[in-house]
């Protein structure tokens, strides 16, 4: 899958949009590679915490954020997901 899989029609995917909610992105370089990586994990670990987001996009190098608000924005996308907010 890509990161336009993730989409359905028009509406984007709640890590997408928690991305973007939480401005999580600035350049956007490594951003689909991190909400990839923050998808694969949900979808086995529905509730994950700080450490193991950290831990599991820690591949995706990211030049701009700090890494503070893309784990922000999973915690957030997990928890919509959870309960069925921008789902
Ligand atoms: S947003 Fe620029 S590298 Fe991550």
């Amino acid at each position: 899958m890509t990161i336009e899989g993730l989409q359905k029609g028009p509406e984007l995917h709640p890590l997408q949009k928690a991305f973007v909610g939480e401005s999580a992105l600035q350049c956007g370089y490594c951003t689909a590679g991190m909400i990839m990586a923050a998808n694969a994990l949900i979808n086995t670990e529905p509730e994950p915490n700080e450490a193991t987001i950290r831990k599991n996009i820690a591949n995706n190098l990211c030049r701009c954020t700090g890494y503070d608000r893309p784990v922000k924005a999973v915690l957030k996308a997990a928890k919509d997901m959870k309960e069925g907010i921008n789902a």
